[in-house]
């Protein structure tokens, strides 16, 4: 509890020369009203009082300041503003120090950058984030870190929006000093240092050396810009982003500052910012249980086991190994595990002829990964994760055995992607300890994890899965037991939806281009190469279930990306999908063999019938009690295939168009269509009708 308000503190040292305002408004800092009406307080405090000679701001160990309170915008704004905040700093003729531990970020970096001085501890983090929310940082950071480190510099962090490590901020000229050993005191002396130099504080708002070279070459922020904005087509927010910094190499300091403010405004109103903001609250939140007692505490995990050494277990292994926690590999044969081990291997050398991974650091991670053919082995993992083949019975076996030799208490999960957990936790005598770990392929990159809660899985299994995810660096989501889970579930409406347009009319190019269109990084048809359409194959002929197209071209050998041709036709060692004339002609023969009048469909039905076939299979599992929240639907498939973020992800996506626009749609295509599954939901059809969206429903437990 601070003296100036519950978050503000103001406190003096040096016999009162030096002010020393802290910044404790848990858990990050982020600048709320009161962060911001108290810091107005402290700063005016400290400029009136003529014994202060200068000023420290100070944060906490976690957090100078993450910037602006995110769930504030889209409400009225409450004065003061962080602009004003600077403004006031602006005036002040004594030193201002920035003292950064932790993060200083968005608004956060901005006041650090309206301080005339910035220190910080060698584990901070600086930058600009706002990108990634779909804004700019609106108050002067796009106009300040250009005259402090150049436009180019600036435009990489501000359009990147990651948070640069204080050497690197340092070497940039972003800050002035990195401290080490205690903190806050060698802060003070830094303080204390400026105060008894004297003259008048360097603002960054004056300075213009750094601006020369963009001043000198018109050309550069083009070029900047080529290469950074090329990977967002067309996104608003790394366009405007660009634009400020250009203005602040252009205009002078306050024309620049308002030409940034206009920009700020015209994105917080923009459909892509909303989503942004509403994907990072729901990832935070599809972390949580609303059922989870407090008291529940996670297991501790020191050591991991991953049963399979295929392309999922080694790269869930690589998962571990990454996050510092060691991981034994068990195959059955040594062949398998030593061609498992070299995949692992070779997907780290991939990593350092890319430039993102040091030798060392791949010997680090390969040295916490050791392989066995010992089943035995079972018995040193806190968590075991299965990787095997998609057989029940193999499953079920391989779980007697890990029951019989696992440690007590130890987290047993399955990384199925399809069969039924509850019949797999039966085949053990402690179904409490029994769990899903759905990693998506691959599973070193993806960040997802769905987790999956069987009827008798204990609030400490959840719990430990949970956290097993936030520390190996996933985005997890808890769901129930059903049929492909929540995401490959959906995922099966649009595949049925996508053979159909293929056999009515559509090729797979026209498909891939309008879900490409729409934001996807791929379209399902390149997905199906590349993934292997013999999967799909092989998992249709055990359920006796066809789909007459994918499977005439598995039957011709034509399984994608690994055999040359799939959907598409592929030139050797490249994976660029090339249109074919043969799967044409496949397709145009499938259609007639079972009496379908080909017909031209447009870029808007394709679009339609892939996406709102997803939403309205989102809806049945809400009702089934399969997802806790409609927002858990959305970061399943952003993070797990792709969706894109700016859309806000299916469900969010579906509010926005209307839901009775989409039930009318789905009525449409369903009355035209075998496909029984396009039916407008039950929940559908009573949201639409009360004009409601799928934001309305509340948090709900998972059904088991
Ligand atoms: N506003 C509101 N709440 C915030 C917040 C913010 N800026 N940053 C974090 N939080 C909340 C989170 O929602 C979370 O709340 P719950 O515990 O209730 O779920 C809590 O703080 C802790 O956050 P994390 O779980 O994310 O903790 P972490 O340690 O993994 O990450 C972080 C911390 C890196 C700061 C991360 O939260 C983050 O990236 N925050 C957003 C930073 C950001 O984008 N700042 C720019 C804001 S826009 C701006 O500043 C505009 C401007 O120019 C004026």
């Amino acid at each position: 509890m601070g003296n100036i308000n519950a978050v503000v503190n103001f406190e003096t040292a040096d016999d009162g020369r030096i002010a020393v305002i802290s910044l404790d408004n848990p858990p990050v800092n982020a600048l709320g009203h009161a962060l911001r009406s108290g810091l107005v307080a402290a700063i005016e405090r400290a400029r009136d009082d003529h014994a202060v000679a200068a000023v420290m701001l100070i944060g906490t160990a976690r957090a100078f300041s993450a910037g602006a309170d995110i769930s504030e915008f889209g409400k009225p704004r409450k004065p003061p503003s962080l602009i004003d905040i600077v403004a006031l700093l602006d005036t002040l003729a004594k030193p201002v120090v920035a003292a950064i531990s932790g993060l200083a970020l968005g608004g956060g970096f901005e006041l650090a950058l309206g301080c005339h001085y910035r220190v910080a501890t060698q584990s901070a983090r600086v930058g600009l984030p706002e990108v990634k929310l779909g804004l700019l940082p609106g108050a002067g950071g796009t106009q300040r870190l250009p005259r402090l480190i150049g436009a180019e510099a600036a435009a990489e962090i501000i359009i990147g929006g990651d948070p640069v490590p204080a050497a690197k901020a340092l070497a940039l000229g972003a800050i002035d000093a990195v401290l080490e050993g205690d903190f806050r005191a060698k802060a003070l002396d830094f303080t204390r240092a400026k105060a008894a130099a004297g003259g008048k504080p360097p603002r960054a708002r004056d300075r213009e050396d750094k601006l020369a070279p963009a001043k000198a070459d018109p050309a550069l922020l083009d070029r900047v810009g080529e290469k950074l904005l090329r990977r967002v087509k067309g996104l608003p927010a790394p366009k405007a982003c660009l634009d400020a910094v250009r203005a602040a190499v252009n205009l002078a300091f306050d024309e620049g500052q308002k030409k940034e403010l206009a920009l700020f405004m015209e994105l917080l109103t923009s459909p892509e910012s909303k989503a942004q903001r509403h994907v990072f609250f729901a990832e935070r939140e599809a972390a949580k249980l609303p059922d989870m007692p407090a008291s529940v505490k996670e297991k501790p995990i020191h050591r991991a086991v991953v049963i399979g050494a295929g392309t999922m277990g080694g790269g869930i292994a690589m998962c571990f190994a990454n996050a510092g926690i060691p991981v034994r590999v068990i195959e059955t044969e040594q062949a398998a595990l030593t061609r498992g081990l070299d995949r692992v291997a070779e997907n780290y050398r991939i990593a350092i002829s890319r430039g993102s991974l040091t030798e060392a650091e791949m010997d680090k991670r390969m040295a916490q990964i050791s392989g066995t053919i010992d089943f035995g082995a079972v018995a040193e993992g806190d968590v075991v994760i299965e990787a095997v083949f998609e057989e029940m019975d193999l499953k079920r076996r391989i779980f007697a055995d890990i029951d019989r030799l696992a440690k007590p208490g130890a987290l047993l999960a399955s990384n199925t992607s399809t069969l039924d957990i509850n019949e797999i936790a039966r085949a053990t005598k402690r179904p409490e300890d029994v769990l899903g770990m759905h990693f998506f392929s691959p599973a070193n990159v993806m960040r997802l994890l769905e987790i999956v809660r069987a009827s008798k899985t204990s609030f400490e299994a959840l719990a430990t899965a949970l956290s097993i995810g936030r520390r190996i660096g996933k985005v997890t989501s808890v769901v129930g037991v059903c049929d492909g889970f929540v995401g490959n579930r959906m995922l099966a409406r649009r595949t049925t939806q996508a053979e159909m347009l293929l056999l009515e009319g559509a090729l797979p190019w026209d498909v891939d281009a309008a879900v490409l269109a729409f934001g996807f990084p791929m379209g399902p048809f390149a997905m199906g190469d590349l993934a292997g359409l013999d999967v799909g194959w092989r998992i249709r002929k055990a359920r006796g279930v066809k789909a007459a197209i994918s499977d005439t071209l598995c039957e011709a050998g034509r399984f994608g990306q690994k055999t040359g041709a799939g959907y598409y036709r592929y030139e050797p060692g490249s994976r660029t999908p090339n249109p074919d004339p043969e799967v044409e002609k496949i397709i145009l023969a499938t259609s007639e063999r079972l009496g379908i009048k080909r017909r031209r469909i447009g870029a808007e039905e394709i679009t339609e019938r892939m996406m709102y076939p997803m939403i309205n299979e989102g809806a049945r599992i809400l009702e089934e009690r399969m997802a806790m929240r409609a927002s858990d639907i959305d970061i399943i498939w952003i993070y797990g295939y792709g969706w894109p973020v700016w859309r806000g992800g299916p469900m969010f996506y579906a509010d926005q168009v209307g839901l009775s626009h989409i039930r009318d749609r789905l009525a449409h295509y369903a009355a035209n269509s075998t496909d029984k599954m396009l039916t407008p939901a039950p929940w559908l059809e009573k949201l639409a009708a009360e004009g409601k969206g799928f934001a309305s429903l509340p948090v709900q437990t998972i059904a088991v």
